[in-house]
């Protein structure tokens, strides 16, 4: 069965596209092959003056090449052969000799978009599935279809960086005034606007250029110009990637090598580094990330047959402090739940209630929302002193205190005022799901569910279970979890769930080094070297150094001497230094900014300067440590499976992406190598150092953590 339809309407050829049996629209050898044949015979075809391409697909234009294809590629050769015959078929598209209108609906993602840039004209839908971008760079490869040439000949060499460099996906309004599309409509009327645009195309009228796209052209079309944003694109691309992600770098050749050399140039630009970085590690590693979070987003969160998840519409958020509000906020924004924020005392409601408008007006101001959504998602909102609405909520959140009792507290009066269909989770960070449960008659409701700050923004969700945890309660949590827009990973209730846990050796590394005398600067600026997005200290403060201390307080007692907490820690936490939260930290903050170092942080922690630690030195014990811990949870099903471990490592703590996680470091590594360094610095700085009983377990097996496929 063919990939596309043919219908011939008044002299405008109707190609539609939609693979059969497949989610979305993607450019594979086969849809090539096809099309390949299709053009010539309509570029024939003396009936066919213009051609509109539309999609098949509900909701998917077409989502790129095709990713299975170019993962599995081993060679340079084949890379470029692949890619070669992507940009002969674009080409092909591009010089038909009439008039292609791209109906765009769905997705027009990667090869999606360059076919589109090929044609004539561009009408897309003003509907929320409709996004348009190349994010390429994102899989570590570059657009290479045309896309590093004809996006910025189309909008400037600014607008077109902007969105290649950063792997951009754009909703469909901001790219039409961007100049990406011509023509924006409801999706009633697509294809009509699309096969007027064909004839209007044909009768010579000429098709405007949106505004935007026109100004960024004339800036970009000077030399002088040009070099400026190139230059100013170059720096901001080094200091982002920190010279691990060689994709960027590759698109910004590309583009400026074609706007220099002109199209056939900028494509053998294209094609050469994408034989290049296609069979490269990196690429290969964030196409792996990339496959694990679209399988999270169909995992159930159990394994085998799971029971269908209980709706969820009445949300109450118990606790409308910081954590509380947040979890609200992104329950009415992006799951869009009926929320009602209960707390003791009315100020608090009050306070809470106003974040969360305060955040739907940010998203109304920045045009992310109408002034109906606003109202509408205002009006889910309530909340309250009193019990009142419990007794409809299906899914209560406690997101009070962290202290055992009091949590205890609030799961058993919540239990006497909800339902018996109504699922009960907890936000805490550090504290037994368990030991919360006991205090509660149905302990297989209770679970966790762990959100990170800031909550609108950071993707990780930690769903917790403990032995008693009913399937339904945690299928129901992850499906309620994924529409508050979170990937979410199921994990063990172990002190610290997986995030934390493995964080916290590397946490406590970065202690200790501060305490043998390396400054804060150099411990911030060799991790973020390393690729993390953020440096420990930085990452303490803005955590809160008490939080931090109290975590590592129950880490230290449920795992011993590995998790012995820094005394320097807890001193400046008596100081009432707990991070930016208090104005105070190991950095100082003026106006809400990060203002330096603050070296009066030194004479609480007191160093004890003990030689001189090499960048390497900090690397490896900061880095070994969070492995090491990686594989022992692993080993103890904390999560369960590597990918997942990965996947929270990465969205949770920023693990560098292009190493692939903790878990596929180790096995890049090999348990050998990673026995041999952690033994090494097990003899200098002690056993809490010695290899995970897992590691010698692979080692002696010769097997890697990820299973061989
Ligand atoms: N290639 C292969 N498979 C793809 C794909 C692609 N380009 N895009 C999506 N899929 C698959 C997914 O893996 C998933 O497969 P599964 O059902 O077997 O697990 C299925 O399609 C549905 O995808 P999602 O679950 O992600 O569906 P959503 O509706 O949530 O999202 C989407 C749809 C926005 C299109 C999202 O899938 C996406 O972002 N896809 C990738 C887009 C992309 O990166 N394109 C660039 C490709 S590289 C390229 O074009 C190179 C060129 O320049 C030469």
């Amino acid at each position: 069965m063919g990939a596309f339809k043919q219908d011939l309407i008044e002299g405008i050829a109707r190609l539609e596209i939609n693979i059969d049996g497949e989610p979305v629209n993607k450019i594979s050898r086969e849809v090539k092959e096809e099309l390949e044949a299709i053009l010539p015979s309509l570029q024939a075809d003396e009936r066919v003056q213009a051609v509109v391409l539309i999609s098949g697909k509900t909701d998917n234009f077409i989502a790129g090449a095709d990713i299975d294809e170019f993962a599995a590629l081993k060679t340079r050769e084949k890379a470029l052969a692949l890619v070669r015959s992507g940009q002969e078929l674009i080409n092909q598209v591009a010089g038909l000799g009439k008039p292609v209108v791209a109906a765009i609906h769905g997705a027009c993602l990667g090869g999606g978009l360059e076919t589109a840039l090929a044609c004539s004209y561009r009408v897309a839908t003003d509907h929320p599935k409709t996004i348009l971008g190349l994010p390429e760079v994102q899989l570590g490869i570059l657009p290479a279809a045309g896309g590093c040439q004809r996006l910025p000949r189309l909008v400037g060499a600014r607008i077109a960086l902007d969105i290649i460099l950063a792997g951009k996906t754009l909703p469909a309004k901001a790219a039409y005034k961007r100049g990406i599309v011509d023509e924006l409509v409801h999706p009633a009327i697509l294809e009509d606007v699309a096969f007027k645009a064909a004839r209007s195309l044909l009768d010579g009228r000429k098709r405007k250029r949106r505004k935007g796209g026109m100004a960024a052209l004339l800036l970009d079309e000077s030399t002088l110009g040009r070099r400026l944003v190139f230059s100013k694109a170059r720096k901001k691309v080094l200091a982002k990637t920190g010279g691990h992600y060689p994709a960027p770098l590759a698109a910004l050749e590309a583009v400026e090598h074609g706007l220099k050399y002109g199209l056939s140039a900028g494509l053998d630009s294209e094609a050469a580094h994408f034989a290049e970085l296609a069979v490269g590690d990196v690429s290969k590693r964030l196409v792996q990330i990339f496959f694990a979070s679209t399988a999270l987003k169909k995992d159930s969160g159990i394994d085998g047959v799971a029971p269908s998840p209980r709706p969820v519409q009445n949300v109450t958020v118990v606790g409308a402090g910081f954590m509380g509000s947040a979890i609200a906020g992104v329950a009415v924004a992006r799951a869009m739940a009926d929320v009602r924020l209960k707390d003791n005392e009315l100020e608090d409601v009050a306070r809470g209630l106003q974040t969360v408008r305060s955040g739907l007006k940010k998203r109304l101001r920045r045009r992310r929302i109408t002034k109906y959504d606003y109202r509408r998602l205002e009006s889910l909102l309530s909340g309250g002193v009193d019990w009142a609405g419990f007794g409809r909520s299906e899914l209560v959140i406690e997101a009070v205190y962290e202290d055992l009792a009091v949590k205890r507290e609030v799961f058993s009066q919540v239990e006497s005022h909800v339902g018996e269909r109504c699922l009960l989770a907890s936000n805490t960070s550090t504290i037994p799901i368990a030991d919360i449960a006991e205090a509660t008659q149905c302990p297989e409701r209770v679970l966790g569910m762990h959100f990170f700050s800031p909550v609108e923004k950071m993707p990780l969700l930690e769903v917790i279970v403990t032995d008693k945890t009913a399937q339904w309660a945690t299928v129901t949590a992850v499906a309620f979890g994924r529409k508050m827009g979170k990937t979410v990973i199921v994990v063990r209730d172990r002190p610290g769930f997986w995030v934390n846990r493995i964080l916290a050796p590397y946490m406590n590394e970065a202690g200790r080094m501060l305490e043998e005398g390396v400054p804060v600067e150099t411990l911030d600026r060799s991790m973020t070297k390393f690729g993390f997005p953020v440096g420990p200290i930085t990452l303490l403060d803005e955590v809160g150094l008490d939080v931090a201390v109290k975590a590592s307080t129950v880490l230290h007692e449920a795992y011993g001497d590995r998790f012995e907490p820094r005394d320097g820690l807890n001193r400046m936490t008596r100081e009432g230094r707990l991070g930016r939260k208090s104005g105070r930290g190991f950095y100082k903050y003026e106006g809400g900014k990060k203002a330096g170092v603050d070296a009066t942080a030194y004479d609480i922690i007191s160093p004890k300067p003990s030689g001189k630690n090499s960048e390497e030195d900090i690397h490896r014990r900061l880095v070994f440590a969070m492995l090491n811990e990686a594989a022992r949870a692993l080993d103890e099903g904390i999560v369960r499976c590597p990918r997942d471990g990965d996947i929270g490592a990465i969205f949770g703590i920023g693990f560098p992406p292009f190493l692939g996680g903790p878990l596929r470091y180790l096995d890049h590594l090999g348990t050998a190598e990673v026995i041999a360094t952690l033994n090494d610095l097990a003899d200098k700085f002690g056993d809490r150092f010695s290899p995970a009983p897992i590691l010698e377990r692979l080692a002696k097996l010769r097997e890697p953590i990820y299973p061989r496929s």
